[in-house]
Parts: C-alpha cells; sequence; structure tokens
C-alpha cells in the first residue's frame, strides 16, 4: 500500500511525531511506502510532495516541533477543481490512503472528502483540545504547559509590583487552554470564550481581593473571551475564511477598561504562538505517536471515513462526520466549578 500524509491548519507539537510513527509502522509492519504534501491541502492541489522513508533521519524528527511537511491554511473545499486537482495528485503518485493530520478545518476537508469517495483516516491535532469525540488532542498539553510557566512566572512579578496581571492565552472559540492553565497557575479569575464575562464583576473580583490585602490578581483570558453585550465597548475582531474569529486583543482591551474603571495597575501578556512553537511535552509525543500507529493500522484495515481517537487509554476510530459535527467547547459546569474555587 502507498499512503499519503499532510499536515493542515495551525502547526502544533507532535505533528512530526505523528509524521515518525504512520513512515516506521507502514514500513516495519505492512512495508508500505508514505508520501507527504506539503503545506496542508496546497500539496495535493499543486502535486507538491517529498517521500518519507523509515531512516534515521525520520527518528529524528520526534522532537521537533512544528511540521517537516509544513502547513496552511488553505480549504480545497472552497474551489471550484479542488476535488478533482486532488484526486489526481492521488493517482498520479500512486496514493490508496490519505491520513491528514489537523484541526477542525483540515478534519471538515477530510470529511468532505471520505464522502466523495476517497479513502481517508483522520488524526486530530490542536493546541486548543477543541475536537469532538477525542478525549485529548495532542498539543494542548504542551500549550498547557507552557503557559502554565508563564503564569507562574507572572506571579512573583505582579505580586512584587502590587499589580494586576491579565495573560491572554490561545483559543477562539473553546477555553480549554485558559482553563486548564488557570487551575495549573493558580490563576484569580479566567475568561473563557464560552462564557462571556461581565466587566463589572470582574473589577469587584479585583477590589474585592485587593480589600482583603492581597497584593496581586492573575486573570487569565482565552483570545476569544467576549464582554457581555453592552458591558462595555469592545472592538470586535473579523472572520477568517474558515469562518473562524480574528484576534481582538480581548487582553489589552479589558486591561484599559479595569484601570478606567478602578484605577488599578494593570498590565497584560498575550502568549500567542510561544504556545504553539518548540519541543513538545512527552504527554504529547506519547500520544501522538500512538495516533499515528493507529491511524496507519486503520488504512490497512479499511476503515475508511474514521478519525483516531483517545477514549481514556485507548485509541479507537470515530466516524469522521461526528467528530466534525461540532467542536467540543467547556460546559458551563466545568467552568462555574473553576469560578467557585477563584472567587
Ligand atoms: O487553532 C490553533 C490556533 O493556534 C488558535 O488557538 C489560534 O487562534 C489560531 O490557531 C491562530 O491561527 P494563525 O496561525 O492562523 O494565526
Amino acid at each position: 500500500m502507498r499512503i499519503g500524509v499532510l499536515t493542515g491548519g495551525g502547526d502544533c507539537p507532535g505533528l512530526n511525531a505523528v509524521i515518525r510513527s504512520i513512515v516506521r509502522r507502514a514500513a516495519q509492519e505492512y512495508d508500505s511506502s508514505v508520501v507527504g504534501f506539503r503545506d496542508g491541502w496546497r500539496g495535493l492541489l499543486e502535486d507538491s510532495h517529498r517521500e518519507l522513508a523509515a531512516d534515521e533521519r525520520i527518528d529524528r524528527i520526534l522532537t521537533r516541533g512544528g511540521t517537516i511537511l509544513g502547513t496552511a491554511r488553505v480549504n480545497p473545499k472552497r474551489l471550484r477543481d479542488g476535488l478533482p486537482q486532488i484526486r489526481k495528485t492521488l493517482q498520479d503518485n500512486g496514493v490508496d490512503a490519505l491520513i491528514p493530520i489537523g484541526g477542525e478545518g483540515t478534519l471538515t476537508a477530510a470529511h468532505w472528502l471520505a464522502e466523495s469517495g476517497v479513502p481517508v483516516v483522520g488524526v486530530p491535532k490542536t493546541i486548543d483540545n477543541d475536537i469532538d469525540r477525542t478525549d485529548v488532542t495532542f498539543g494542548f498539553d504542551t500549550a498547557l504547559t507552557v503557559a502554565t510557566e508563564a503564569i507562574d512566572r507572572l506571579h512573583t512579578t505582579a505580586e512584587s509590583h502590587q499589580r494586576v496581571m491579565l495573560v491572554e492565552v490561545m483559543g477562539r472559540h473553546a477555553g480549554w487552554i485558559a482553563l486548564h492553565a488557570g487551575l495549573a497557575g493558580g490563576a484569580h479569575l479566567t475568561l473563557i470564550p464560552e462564557v462571556p464575562f461581565d466587566v463589572a464583576d470582574v473589577c469587584d473580583r479585583i477590589a474585592r481581593r485587593f480589600e482583603r490585602g492581597d497584593k496581586h490578581f492573575i486573570c487569565v483570558v482565552a483570545e476569544g473571551a467576549m464582554p457581555l453585550a453592552g458591558s462595555m465597548q469592545f472592538r470586535e475582531g473579523g472572520i477568517d475564511e474558515f469562518g473562524h474569529k480574528i484576534f481582538t486583543g480581548v487582553a489589552q482591551q479589558l486591561g484599559d477598561e479595569i484601570e478606567r474603571r478602578i484605577g488599578m495597575e494593570v498590565r497584560s501578556t498575550v502568549l500567542g504562538y510561544t504556545q504553539r512553537g518548540g519541543t513538545p511535552t512527552a504527554y504529547d509525543r506519547v500520544l501522538a505517536t500512538r495516533f499515528g500507529l493507529h491511524a496507519t493500522d486503520a488504512v490497512h484495515a479499511g476503515d475508511f471515513g474514521t478519525m483516531v481517537a483517545l477514549h481514556g487509554t485507548s485509541i479507537d476510530l470515530v466516524p469522521l462526520a461526528d467528530a466534525t459535527r461540532e467542536l467540543k467547547t467547556v460546559p458551563r459546569e466545568r467552568y462555574a466549578e473553576s469560578v467557585a474555587l477563584f472567587a
């Protein structure tokens, strides 16, 4: 068998670990070959590819962040000739099955291809952890670790200066990084996209904490967090080609508003792409490697139109249709549980 692989959407620590494990499993267990398509779907649309051999070079990529195949936010569904072009590239390269590794956008395109009869098994990745039907996506643990370390550092400087510190973390639609980093880092409040925040309530919490004699306040803000309608003036971002919200600089805007309302000294830190770059944690390397092994087994078993998923400690297959129906966001009760702790 000949397997095609691509990485699409934003990069994420662990992508190379998946590629390595697919190449190794394919060669060792099935005597199959693997071709990598460059820059997400673009590689299939423009037939840009490279052979991936199970040699020592592939072993060295296990710990490397990013993706050796490159990635891009290209949506083939939007192109009139997208499907025939992809079919042609697959045929020209003798590819029997495709393993796209990606987040919501990439997996939705994978589902569309599967519906059109292309043999596909998806691998979920995203630091945001917002893919449905899998307990966790790789990349999340690394992003969470980076965010938690940053919060640990911000505590001491905030305390020394008696400041309010806002830490903006990634998460446009889902507040998983914010929620978990807030808990792990002992933040005093966390704001997530799923629950609009009331600025008056945020200011009250800060004021109460300082009145009690506490000397600093750390608030984790997901980049997609939004104020309750009418609670403050807010510049909203636009929408990108996948229908995703574009950054609004929420921490900066909220910080300015807090200073204006209660006169506290506020500083904002935007962690941005530091959460996505660099070497994956051990947890992410293991999960990514297991996803790669199981995706390779699935294409050889002919289990197409599926996605590998973590359930407890097992890796299972779920229909791509189910995994891409909606994003996995933070349930209100999970958030409420944390806010009760912060109060
Ligand atoms: O989906 C992962 C993610 O890192 C989001 O958390 C973030 O909002 C987005 O990608 C940034 O995308 P881009 O790389 O296109 O700026």
